[in-house]
């Protein structure tokens, strides 16, 4: 039995940890951070974060092998292998603002954990996205002091999704583990590995060098946007050609070479790793003096800033360029269905920039309330928070479709343009709903990529 710790309980520490809990019930997993409300969240039914299905995994392991505590340097003392799993936002000040990542948190991460570790060999995992070479920096600052420690640091980049962490994590497509090419490497790599084993195919759980695997996950992440912003680009042309986005998507998604997934048009990707990775990315880039290719990354960002402000555009140029005094119904605040999650979300400066216009907005989201008011506090205009979808959509002159819950597909949308202000507008940023069945009621339809079907002359 090992005792296994993990710094930072949120979005990728805790479900992580539950999965290895529920799947290594031989080890202790014990959870820390430093926020005291996160932990009493996670000891309570109500999970600081809304995933499908993690509370009953949490249900099943908590007080079996499962421990959330704030007792960060107990946990330390404790601990064979420490995850850490704190978050690494983008540095906005100094040096690299902007751009590069903050690791000011990672730092005291790793200067607890050498003041704190008790046990002979300690296995320290970086699950955070990380700059390449961030395993070799927490190294240096763990072999500064002997203190009878034999720490190995390795990588172990996490790739869930939010919305499926649970499917994502039950089954990976792969488990990335890098570590130093020497005995005290390899083993501790294998460590981890037979911790994923008990549920992993061994097929599936990759051995790479520490720098391979810090750079697979920011470009994998860079990859899966530039995905994003390629057929968010071609969203542009469709409109001004008459071609038709889900036609294209569809057709160049059978090549497989190509593949269907991640060719969804959309408002603009967001969430808290697409941005700060590609950003990281390019900065790394022009660290090295290799300006070319971080000019390639940069622009994957502008794109996804170029298809949030042709959205907001298209609203106000169709609503005969002024939203003064009109009310914006916002369907969606999260960055994507299934997660409360906000970080990054387009709603935020499409919100910003109806409200700039002086207009209403009314906004719903099933999971995202709480968080869309923490984004917008301070930010003048009139802004409604509404858990009922109807009545956010109630006297409005506009319906915005910015995160493709489920439960907005199924809504009465007869019942929601007899309520509405004429004429009455929908804004479908994710190509979700039946366009030709809203025309068909009454509505003027614009869709990302796809002719508009407007009752207006
Ligand atoms: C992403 C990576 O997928 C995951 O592997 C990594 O560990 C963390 O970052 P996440 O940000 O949770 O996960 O969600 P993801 O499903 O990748 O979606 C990111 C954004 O892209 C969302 O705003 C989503 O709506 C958008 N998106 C996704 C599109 O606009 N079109 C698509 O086809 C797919
Ligand atoms: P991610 O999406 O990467 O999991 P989150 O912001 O959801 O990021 O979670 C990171 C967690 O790490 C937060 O709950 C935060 O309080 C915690 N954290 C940050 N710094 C530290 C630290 N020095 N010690 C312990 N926990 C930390």
């Amino acid at each position: 039995m090992a005792n296994i710790l993990c710094i930072g309980a949120g979005y990728v520490g805790g479900p992580t940890m539950a999965m290895i809990a529920k799947h290594c019930p031989e080890h202790r997993i014990t959870v820390v951070d430093v926020s005291a409300k996160r932990i009493e969240q996670w000891n309570s039914e109500n999970l600081p974060i809304y995933e499908p299905g993690l509370l009953e995994v949490v249900q099943e392991v908590r007080g079996r092998n499962m421990f959330f505590s704030t007792e960060i340097a107990l946990g330390i003392e404790e601990a064979d292998m420490i995850f850490v799993s704190i978050n690494t936002p983008t540095k906005t000040y100094g040096e690299g603002a902007g751009r590069g990542t903050d690791l000011q948190y990672w730092e005291q991460v790793a200067r607890a954990i050498l003041s704190n570790s008790k046990k002979k060999n300690v296995i320290v995992v970086e699950k955070s996205t990380l700059p390449v070479r961030a395993a070799a920096a927490m190294a240096r600052i763990l072999h500064s002091e002997s203190n009878g420690v034999h720490f190995e640091v390795i990588s172990n980049p996490e790739f869930l999704a939010e919305g499926t962490a649970i499917k994502d994590l039950t089954e990976p497509d792969r488990v990335l583990i890098g570590g130093r090419s020497n005995e005290s490497g390899h083993k501790a790599c294998k460590t981890l590995a037979d911790l994923y084993a008990h549920w992993v195919p061994r097929e599936k759980i990759l051995l790479a060098n520490v720098w391979s695997s810090e750079l697979s996950k920011l470009f994998a992440n860079a990859m899966l946007a530039q995905r994003i912003s390629s057929i968010n680009s071609i969203t542009a042309l469709c409109e001004k050609t008459g071609a038709d986005i889900s036609e294209v998507s569809h057709a160049i998604g059978m090549d497989k070479r190509i593949g269907p997934h991640f060719l969804q048009a959309s408002v603009g990707f967001g969430g808290s790793c697409f941005r700060k990775d590609i950003l990281h990315l390019a900065y790394l880039c022009e660290h090295y003096g290799l300006p070319e290719v971080a000019e390639y990354w940069d622009s994957v960002v502008s794109m996804n800033d170029y298809q949030i402000n042709r959205f907001f555009k298209n609203i106000l140029t169709s609503q005969f360029s002024t939203l003064a005094n009109k009310k914006m119904a916002i369907l969606g605040f999260a960055f994507k269905p299934d997660t409360g999650d906000t970080r990054d979300t387009p709603a935020l400066p499409i919100c910003r920039k109806l409200l700039e216009e002086r207009a209403s907005i009314s906004i719903s989201d099933p999971q995202a309330l709480d968080n869309a008011r923490f984004e917008l506090e301070g930010v003048e205009g009139e802004i409604h928070y509404e858990q009922d979808p109807y009545l956010a959509c109630q006297g409005a002159h506009s319906l915005l479709l910015i995160t493709h819950w489920q439960e907005f597909r199924q809504l009465d949308y007869q019942r929601i343009f007899d309520s509405m202000a004429k004429p009455a507008f929908i804004f479908d940023g994710r190509n979700f709903l039946d366009h030709q069945h809203l025309f068909e009621i009454g509505f003027n339809v614009f869709p990302l990529g796809k002719p508009a079907l407007s009752h207006l002359q």
